[in-house]
């Protein structure tokens, strides 16, 4: 999409503050906060029909309602400060956070959601703080909301420093501000930001002078494309993972004799013969594993050339005892699994999503709090990129509630992002809007790999027109 000068002019630009001031004086980066400093502000906002409102109106409402927000969650209107010992806090000064209003009005629904074509670049317009790193939250709001009005519809879209929050305590802030500008008197949900857990930690991060740097290129060209996947093709793929072995090209069950043999070879058919119902592979590491196959094939990588595919876990429920699941701030640790490419494509999708599944499993209470120590020993930034050619990252969630996210007249048509944190291999991943287990992948490519999904049939036999 040709994405020439600037396709949005900005209205007015301000600075709103919480209604009530902060109780909380300064919230300590933990851990897991830590080596976000070197990630971009995450991006993530919703389209929305048009309002039935004038626009005027809406925006004293967006920022009231903000204010209000702001007044449950003191630490995004606060800023960094890293003290003489090298801890860096958010101290919750009530200094605010940016409020953009912007218009795009030659821009429709239409033409910002293309079937089957690349997302265009206009949404990376739709942000503040475009290719910002979350360290430089020491002297820049930690938040901004930017409020773009369309030929027929409105897009807000929420830029939050990603040492601030992880992806769950983003959309519990989203959630909470659209609730309170549909009208809700009370917020269905309060932030927890008590910080007596694993994450706080005496460990100092050294940083390198200057601040960090961002770890991959952002000028390299990229395609992006947002994959739709039905709750049935999910369940298709699932029971693919689930059952292949079992499975012969027609989709027939093997005999009993092939069962028998296999009965003891992966973890699996174990689970079958024995009926443990844990080791089911998930829809969303079917689904994962089969992008893993695809994207690595079209890379054309030689057999022996290892590659890596990174997810996100978030750690509230893993620790023992566990956090609570409205814990503000981020607690996730990042899982590589690895396999080689050789193995990957001969093996089949049940081999690759067992991988996965095992790993995540695996990431108990005793996983997390060693990631913790092993970090301790080694404070260091999160290396996020695709640094030999052969990484895929996962990002986001289909369990993200991004769309509760009624203003006051309708659930969202689209949750898009803006260019933040993108490279070649970044994948994130949204809940279908349908809901009910459908799933929306924006996947970033290099031009050549996407091409070659596009034309991967094991891969698109599974993807479906967004209805
Ligand atoms: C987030 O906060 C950190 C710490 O102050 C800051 O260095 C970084 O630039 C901020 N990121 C963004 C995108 O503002
Ligand atoms: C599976 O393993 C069990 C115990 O390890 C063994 O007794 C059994 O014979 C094996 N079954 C097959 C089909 O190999
Ligand atoms: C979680 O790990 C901690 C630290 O090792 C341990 O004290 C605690 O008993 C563990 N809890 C459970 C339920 O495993
Ligand atoms: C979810 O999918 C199932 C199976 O297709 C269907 O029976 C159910 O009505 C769907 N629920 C919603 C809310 O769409």
């Amino acid at each position: 999409m040709p994405c020439s000068g600037s396709s949005v002019t900005i209205i007015s630009k301000c600075v709103i503050y919480p209604n009530t001031k902060s109780t909380i004086k300064s919230l300590k980066l933990s851990v897991s906060d830590l080596p976000m400093l070197s990630c971009q502000y995450i991006q993530k906002g919703v389209l929305l029909s048009s309002q039935p409102f004038h626009i005027s109106d809406l925006i004293a409402s967006l920022k009231h309602s903000l204010s209000l927000a702001l007044s449950h969650f003191p630490a995004l209107a606060g800023r960094f400060e890293t003290d003489a010992q090298g801890y860096v806090h958010i101290v919750c000064n009530d200094a605010g956070v940016d409020f953009i209003q912007a218009k795009a009005k030659h821009l429709s629904v239409d033409v910002l959601l293309p079937a089957n074509e690349d997302v265009p670049h206009y949404f990376r317009e739709f942000f503040a703080f475009d290719r910002t790193l979350s360290y430089s939250g020491h002297s820049r709001p930690l938040a901004a909301i930017q409020v773009t009005e369309l030929a027929d519809g409105i897009f807000i879209g929420c830029t939050v420093n990603h040492s601030v929050t992880d992806g769950t305590s983003f959309w519990h802030f989203f959630n909470t501000f659209a609730e309170i500008c549909k009208g809700a008197k009370k917020i269905s949900k309060s932030p927890d930001f008590s910080r007596d857990n694993i994450f706080n930690s005496p460990a100092v991060l050294q940083l390198p002078e200057g601040g960090p740097k961002v770890t991959f290129s952002g000028n390299e060209p990229l395609r992006e494309r947002i994959f739709h996947f039905t709750r049935e093709s999910i369940l298709k793929l699932k029971n693919r993972a689930n059952n292949s072995p079992l499975i012969n090209g027609n989709g027939l069950l093997e005999s009993a004799e092939i069962f028998g043999k296999q009965c003891n070879d992966t973890w699996k058919i174990v689970s079958r013969c024995k009926g443990a119902k844990t080791a089911e592979i998930s829809s969303f590491q079917s689904l994962s594993a089969q992008l893993w196959r695809s994207v690595t094939r079209v890379r054309n990588l030689p057999d022996s050339k290892t590659t890596t595919f990174r997810m996100a876990v978030n750690c509230r429920h893993r620790l023992e005892p566990k956090l609570s699941p409205h814990y503000f701030g981020n607690a996730i640790q990042s899982i590589p699994t690895v396999a080689s490419a050789g193995e990957l494509l001969s093996r089949d999708l049940s081999w690759c999503a067992g991988l996965l599944r095992k790993n995540v499993a695996a990431h108990d209470n005793a996983t997390v709090r060693r990631g913790v120590e092993d970090w301790e020993s080694a404070p260091r930034l999160f290396p996020l990129g695709n640094f030999d050619g052969a990484m895929i990252t996962m990002g986001s969630s289909p369990r993200f509630p991004m769309y509760d996210n009624d203003f006051g007249w309708g659930r969202p048509l689209a949750v898009r992002s803006g260019r933040a944190n993108k490279f070649d291999g970044k994948i994130s991943a949204f809940p279908g809007r349908e809901g009910n287990g459908s799933v929306d992948l924006e996947v970033v490519l290099a031009p050549e790999t996407m091409a070659g999904l596009e034309s991967d049939t094991e891969f698109m036999q599974y993807v479906s027109a967004v209805v």
